[in-house]
């Protein structure tokens, strides 16, 4: 039998990403399972989806550490405790520590709501509309201590209509990203992507 990666899922919200991570592992054949979902945020609906799938979750409030190390350095050590190998950033809200992604590099991801190195950082949509491009989308890419930088592994474009609203567009976009991230972690699981130069070459 083919090994599974053993993935850990860093959330902080609605969870929607994450339900299509789960959806694609639920599939025996795929390439990596879900062990462990974190959320710095309790109550939030993404732990809900992760128990209705059985997937182990964690809930590691970020207001309970002194500092960003310390609240990482919770992170990482319920990762490792679950023998975690991927780590994917599903929405979580909070910037991780230079430390923290040099110890995962290679093996984290992250969805972003746009086509990088467009529109880092927030409200990714409603700056799309207004900068009048024509196609916008999603980017799942390798963490590097530079926010929404890092080797990208896969995009997805969507037009932009005239009469979007920043969440007519958000949705659009939404469809996409639950495409994209399954097909990333495969990727990666697969140990299909080597690194070069900050770009990632797909096997
Ligand atoms: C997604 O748009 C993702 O790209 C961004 O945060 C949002 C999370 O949505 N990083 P969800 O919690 O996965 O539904």
């Amino acid at each position: 039998m083919r090994v599974r990666r053993k993935v850990g899922i860093l959330v902080s919200g609605r969870g929607s990403n994450l339900q299509a991570l789960l959806d694609a592992c639920a599939d025996p054949a795929f390439p990596a399972e879900i062990v462990l979902v974190i959320s710095n945020v309790a109550g939030a609906y993404a732990l809900e989806r992760a128990e209705k799938a059985g997937v182990a979750t964690l809930t590691i409030p970020h207001k309970s550490y002194p500092d960003r190390a310390a609240f990482d350095a919770a992170l990482d050590a319920a990762l490792r405790a679950a023998a975690v190998e991927i780590v994917c950033l599903a929405g979580f809200m909070r910037l991780l520590t230079p430390e923290f992604t040099r110890a995962w590099a290679g093996r984290m991801l992250n969805i972003h709501p746009s086509l990088l190195p467009s529109f880092k950082g927030l409200h990714t949509h409603q700056r799309a509309i207004e900068a009048g491009v024509k196609l916008h989308g999603c980017t799942v890419h390798l963490v590097t201590p530079d926010l929404d930088d890092g080797p990208i592994l896969v995009q997805k474009a969507v037009p932009v209509l005239l009469g979007d609203t920043p969440d007519t567009l958000a949705a659009r976009v939404l469809e996409q990203e639950h495409q994209a991230y399954p097909e990333a972690l495969r990727l990666l699981a697969e140990g299909r992507v080597t690194v070069t130069a900050n770009r990632a070459e797909i096997a």
